[in-house]
């Protein structure tokens, strides 16, 4: 799969069509969120798990020296909360280019607070994407993060700002925080 994922997003969906979308936001779309949005609620998506297994070559990373950044792993017993916005279509020109290091949008069903379940967009990079690191400790995950730089800035505040925007949404992640204790160790 070719890495720069701008075009091929454009083409997946056609959310002209769509009478509401909801994006699912995991990781860096919960604690930025540079773009508008008509209301947001926390929400669940099952079946899938946050895992620091994707390279960042153009946030926290350069293509020399990738960063380790979040995608979503299909985990059939496990979920992941994050948050979910509903927004425009107008938003995706931005996203698709903040989010085009090797990540798809994908249609998935959202369970919101309120336990309505909405029809989704969430980005994942897949496996066979040319960025994508892959499983490893989160003793090693955190020693990647603790050295890697990109021009979005350190790929270690990427770990803190997730961890605390999880923390306020009373969301437990025992992978995001216990990379997050083996950074606060180092420094
Ligand atoms: C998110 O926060 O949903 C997200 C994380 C990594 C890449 C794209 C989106």
């Amino acid at each position: 799969m070719s890495l720069d994922t701008i075009e091929i997003n454009k083409q997946r969906q056609n959310l002209f069509d769509r009478e509401e979308i909801w994006l699912f936001g995991y990781g860096s779309l919960i604690y930025k969120v540079d773009f508008p949005f008509l209301e947001k609620s926390p929400a669940s998506l099952y079946g899938w798990t946050r895992r620091f297994w994707q390279g960042s070559h153009d946030h926290r990373g350069t293509p020399d020296n990738p960063g380790r950044v979040l995608t979503l792993i299909e985990s059939m017993d496990e979920h992941c909360t994050g948050m979910a916005y509903r927004v425009s279509h107008d938003v995706f020109d931005h996203l698709d280019h903040r989010e085009k290091n090797g990540y798809l949008r994908y249609d998935v069903d959202l369970q919101l607070a309120n336990n309505i379940t909405k029809a989704g967009l969430v980005y994942i990079a897949p496996e066979n994407n040319l960025a994508y690191l892959g499983e490893a400790s989160e003793e090693s995950i955190a020693q990647h993060i603790h050295q890697s730089h990109g021009p979005s800035g350190s790929n270690r505040d990427y770990v803190l700002h997730l961890a605390e925007a999880l923390r306020t949404m009373g969301v437990d992640d025992p992978h995001v925080f216990e990379i997050e204790r083996y950074l606060l160790e180092y420094a």
